[in-house]
């Protein structure tokens, strides 16, 4: 992995969750794995005092918990020091001398060139209040006066926003327009974890590596593909936040969209960041986008019902504590996308979410089409189904084929049989978790992992009709209408089945 230029780390919101569970669990991998510069500091910041030393005993535990059995005690000790605490409501100016003069001594101190990269890890109201103080502080002397690709620059501030990025299209295009007086578009990273995952990066080199796939990669040969990204876990302590955002938001105007555009969309001329972000663009602006009125015809949603699953209970989710009473929020999600080129152009693209469900599975489905004739009608095989490619993102990782073989014997039997790759007996390791690689790209100054401004505004303008008001109509009946430990509600089921085509695992 290349190395990381030095900087200070600047994480806003650090005692949250996803510090604790991975920003810092991933700087510590990336530390392990000699990725990130050995002068690199990092400074967190959130309203609870605490010393640097309460701090890092706080991020160690969660590090551990990470790493399970394989915690490489060197490579904390080397990173642990580098992590400092300032205590403050970044949203309000009080705080930012003191972030200021922490940022001014550590980088005279360790040599880290003026470089900051700030990690927006807040709710998302908070983002505009915060990237307005950061303005305010004087920190961001590169950001609207040099690109940062200039040779002649003296050192970068970039800031990486966490998702959800906005509330809908009107809040998305707001916040572009306030981080976009603050910082140059290239110093700008939205980040989304699954562009970090392992086989969602190889759908890329899978599709544009090899020359036998991209021949029947479209409609002439795929009936149809199957986005599932389920949970076992429920909403747990999340309702405050679930309770306003929804599946729809959570899950698929970020991440499933993101593997979508990766499955969908052309190959680039070239493996730049400008160019793979041209092709997403241009495929998630394709997307037919109904009319909200419509939105039933193209979804299902659901809640969970309560009940004892995976040996956990939980009650259904409207009665969860933090819960509006006769909320209509959705736990479950499933739309179909339909694309306007020549590529796609008939081919429906099933998108699902869903928390407890029957497993915890993300993975995305190519059904190819049945062969155009049965040459072994009458021999007494049986019909032939289409082809299936299944990449399974998580948990394991694995790409395989399913295709029609002939049953070893006398006389003509036919039955699918898969072919496998497998990362653990291909590769012979686990892949590392994806929050890692993709700091150390925007230390590096990378976008090719990162989300662009048009997109994020195409992802919601492709996401609206369903979390319209208007779209209410599609939210009768939702409460608690699916089973926990089950594919999500009847609608879900009947969505596929009235086109003749049913989830790949009912
Ligand atoms: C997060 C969502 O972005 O992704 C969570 O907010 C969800 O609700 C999580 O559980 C899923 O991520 P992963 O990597 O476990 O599939």
């Amino acid at each position: 992995m290349p190395s990381a230029e030095p900087c200070i780390v600047v994480i806003l919101g650090a005692s949250g969750d996803l510090t604790h569970r991975k920003l810092v669990p991933a700087l510590y991998e990336m530390e392990r794995l000699g990725a990130i510069d050995a002068r690199t500091q990092v400074i967190g910041v959130s309203r609870r005092p605490k010393s640097d030393d309460g701090f890092r005993a706080e991020l160690e535990s969660g590090a551990r918990a990470t790493a399970g059995g394989a915690f490489d005690t060197a490579a904390w000790s080397r990173l642990a020091p580098r992590i400092h605490y300032v205590a403050g409501d970044a949203a309000s100016g009080e705080c930012w001398p003191a972030i200021a003069r922490a940022i001014a001594e550590l980088d005279a101190k360790s040599g880290t060139r003026g470089n900051v990269l700030f990690y927006l890890s807040v709710a998302p109201e908070l983002y505009a209040p915060i990237v307005a103080q950061i303005d305010a502080s004087g920190l961001v002397t590169e950001g609207k006066r040099w690109c940062s690709v200039d040779p002649a620059r003296r050192s970068w501030q970039r800031i990486v926003v966490e998702k959800p990025f906005g509330h809908d299209l009107a809040s998305a295009r707001t916040l572009n327009r306030a981080l976009g007086t603050v910082f140059e578009e290239d110093a700008i990273y939205r980040i989304d974890h699954y562009l970090g995952k392992e086989v969602v990066q190889n759908l890329l080199a899978f599709r544009f590596a090899n020359a036998i796939f991209e021949p029947v990669w479209n409609a002439n040969y795929v009936d149809h593909v199957q986005i599932t990204a389920s949970e076992t876990l429920g909403v747990g302590s999340r309702t405050a936040f679930y309770d306003q955002t929804g599946a729809i938001r959570d899950m698929i105007q970020s991440h499933l969209m993101q593997v979508m555009a990766f499955v969908a969309m052309d190959p680039p001329s070239s493996w730049t960041p400008a160019m793979i972000n041209a092709e997403k663009r241009k495929i998630t602006e394709s997307i037919q986008v109904p009319a909200a009125r419509d939105a039933h015809l193209h979804a299902a949603l659901g809640q969970y019902a309560g009940g004892t699953f995976a040996g956990v209970d939980e009650p259904a989710y409207p009665s969860l504590p933090g819960v509006a009473p006769g909320t209509t929020t959705e736990t479950f999600a499933a739309i179909r996308f339909t694309f306007d080129n020549w590529r796609w152009g008939g081919t429906p693209f099933y998108v699902r979410t869903g928390k407890r469900m029957a497993a915890k599975r993300t993975e995305v489905v190519i059904q190819f089409k049945e062969p155009p004739a049965n040459l072994f009608r009458g021999t007494g095989a049986a019909r032939m189904p289409g082809d299936r490619m299944i990449i399974q993102i998580a948990p394991g990782e694995r790409f395989s084929l399913r295709f029609n073989s002939k049953v070893p014997g006398a006389g003509l039997a036919l039955r699918p049989v898969e072919m496998v790759m497998d990362y653990r007996t291909s590769f012979g390791n686990e892949s590392v978790e994806a929050y890692g690689p993709l700091l150390v790209d925007a230390m590096r100054g990378d976008q090719t992992l990162y989300k662009t401004r048009e997109e994020t505004e195409d992802a919601w303008r492709a996401v609206q009709p369903f979390i319209d008001r208007a779209a209410d109509g599609l939210r009768a009946g939702i409460e608690a209408n699916y089973a926990p430990g089950s594919w999500g509600p009847e609608s879900s089921r009947a969505l596929l089945a009235r086109e003749g085509r049913a989830w790949h695992d009912e």
